[in-house]
């Protein structure tokens, strides 16, 4: 799913942000221009983060199976 129209970002590319580390919105637009243009994102970059793992306090491990 296309969150960000104006830079071509996926749903998948910004959960795997949140993989690495703790991420607020305007890190997010910093990596990688999601929601630094028109904006219409911004809310679903932000509902995401608030069910993102990390922002629950949940550690993701990344390599393990
Ligand atoms: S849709 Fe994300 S900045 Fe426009």
């Amino acid at each position: 799913m296309v969150v960000c129209h104006c830079k071509a970002i996926n749903a998948e590319f910004i959960k795997n942000l949140f993989a690495e580390r703790s991420f607020t919105v305007s890190d997010v637009t910093e990596e990688c221009g999601a929601g630094g243009d028109c904006g219409r994102c911004l809310d679903v970059i932000e509902c995401m983060l608030e069910q993102s793992p990390m922002e629950r306090g949940t550690p993701v491990l990344v390599g393990v199976s």
